[in-house]
């Protein structure tokens, strides 16, 4: 098979790795890819925001699976375009990808289909949302409906900040028509858990639990990343909870975007809350975790390429899902600045170190290869994902592949996994 990865970060590079481990795979090509990612998968320069280049680019190079890496394409629609002209991708049809591209689709199905969510309103008008901010104590949670690269979201601490919120999400329109209409919500207390599930239209197979860290310092001090780090498996979704969330929500999402017209097919992210009263739905997303995906494949005995061929023929119930029993710890490297303004081109020492530290995987997320050196050439520049029998050990591979690599103003966090290892003393 010859397959397309489409998307340039650490998680497209974790999943050309896991790919490329398939028998089936005999070519793997990555849109736009990295550089760190190039020798298991050919870059290839092709627009990836005109789904029609990206389809011709397909059919030339005879690609038999396309695999997307984020929300943005599936927004666009790449699944349906690409099926108008015989072509496989692996993830949601535009109209179910709504589940993370509109937040008040997501809440109202989950509305219609009882599935536990944080209480919410939804509006249109800037005076009624400020008005209901005004009349409501507690602390609420403000999100724009559309999609703002994960920076939609103000978990407010006060009734001003929320206002705040409304006005540059709705006046002044700080990310476009994805404040439109926004979502205010009330805000629930617990432990984050992300759960990734396969779903064919029918069935639902939950991947492992990971935990990501979305906060830029150590104790979730700081402002909201893309993600510092994660593990895999989080012990907070017990099998107990694990079976709530498989029959509570996931089922009833997947059953209901099948009667809503849109079956839902893919990979479909669940950021759940466990709260007091059980675990509830923060958010979807429809495609894999970043870094979620960094810590979960890892731990994957199964081929994915048959997981994701079997999920898009509707036959997941045919494929039991068989795990590693050990646990993996991503640090992610990430440049002085980020998430603010952040410069790049610094040179990166240590990585063929790093690479040569067993059970130690480098995944690349911003990096470039110029000159016969590596350099800096995003926020988050490296993945280091550690694999052990237990978390400790996990993150002792981590920690030590992270003391190699340096380049000037490196920062990570030092206390990945933290809550797992509260959870063991
Ligand atoms: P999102 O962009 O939807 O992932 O939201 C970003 C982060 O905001 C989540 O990971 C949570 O930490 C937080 N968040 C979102 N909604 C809520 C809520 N209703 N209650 C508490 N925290 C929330
Ligand atoms: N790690 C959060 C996300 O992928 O959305």
């Amino acid at each position: 098979m010859r397959v397309l990865i489409i998307g340039a970060g650490g998680r497209e590079h974790a999943l050309a790795w896991k790919i490329a481990q398939s028998p089936k795979v005999e070519k793997i090509y990555a849109a736009p890819g990295n550089d760190g990612m190039a020798a298991l998968a050919e870059p290839v320069m092709v627009d990836c925001n005109s789904m029609e280049a990206l389809a011709d680019w397909a059919e030339a190079h005879r690609i038999d699976l396309t695999v997307v890496g984020s929300e943005v394409y599936l927004a666009l629609g790449i699944t349906d375009h690409f099926a108008r002209r015989g072509l496989k991708v692996f993830g949601p049809s535009q109209q179910a990808a709504q589940l993370e591209s509109s937040k008040v689709f997501a809440k109202r199905l989950m509305t219609k289909y009882g599935v536990p969510t944080a209480a919410f309103r939804v509006f249109t008008d800037p005076a009624a949302a400020l008005a209901y901010i005004e009349a409501t104590p507690g602390p609420l949670v403000v999100k724009a409906d559309g999609l703002a690269a994960g920076k939609g979201v103000v978990v407010a601490a006060t009734q001003d900040e929320a206002k705040a919120a409304v006005r540059q999400l709705m006046e002044e329109r700080v990310y476009g028509d994805a404040g439109k209409e926004i979502v205010i919500e009330e805000r629930l207390e617990g432990e984050e858990v992300t759960l990734l599930a396969l779903a064919d239209g029918k069935e639902i197979k939950p991947l492992i639990p990971a935990q990501d860290h979305k906060r830029l310092l150590d104790g979730d001090h700081g402002p909201n990343t893309g993600g510092m780090g994660a593990y895999a498996p989080a012990s907070v979704l017990t099998p107990e909870l694990l079976s709530q969330v498989e029959e509570r929500i996931l089922r009833p999402v997947i059953q209901g975007m099948a009667k809503e017209g849109h079956p839902y097919v893919g990979l479909l992210y669940a950021g759940l809350m466990i709260t007091a009263s059980g675990p509830q739905v923060i958010e979807f997303n429809v495609r894999f975790g970043d870094p979620e995906a960094q810590v979960v494949l890892p731990l994957l005995r199964n081929d994915l390429v048959e997981l994701m061929l079997a999920t898009l023929q509707g036959e997941l119930h045919r494929q039991p899902l068989e795990w590693e029993q050990k646990a993996a710890a991503c640090v992610v490297l990430a440049s002085q600045g980020y998430p603010a303004a952040y410069e790049v081109g610094k040179e990166i020492t240590g990585l063929a170190a790093a690479e040569n530290l067993s059970d130690l995987l480098v995944f690349h997320a911003g990096t470039k290869f110029k000159d016969g050196k590596w350099q800096t050439a995003g926020g988050r520049v490296l993945n280091l994902v550690g694999l052990g029998d237990d978390i400790e050990a996990a993150l002792r591979v981590a920690y030590h592949g992270a003391a190699l690599v340096k380049f000037e103003g490196v920062h990570f966090r030092s206390d990945i996994g933290w809550r797992e290892l509260a959870r063991k003393r």
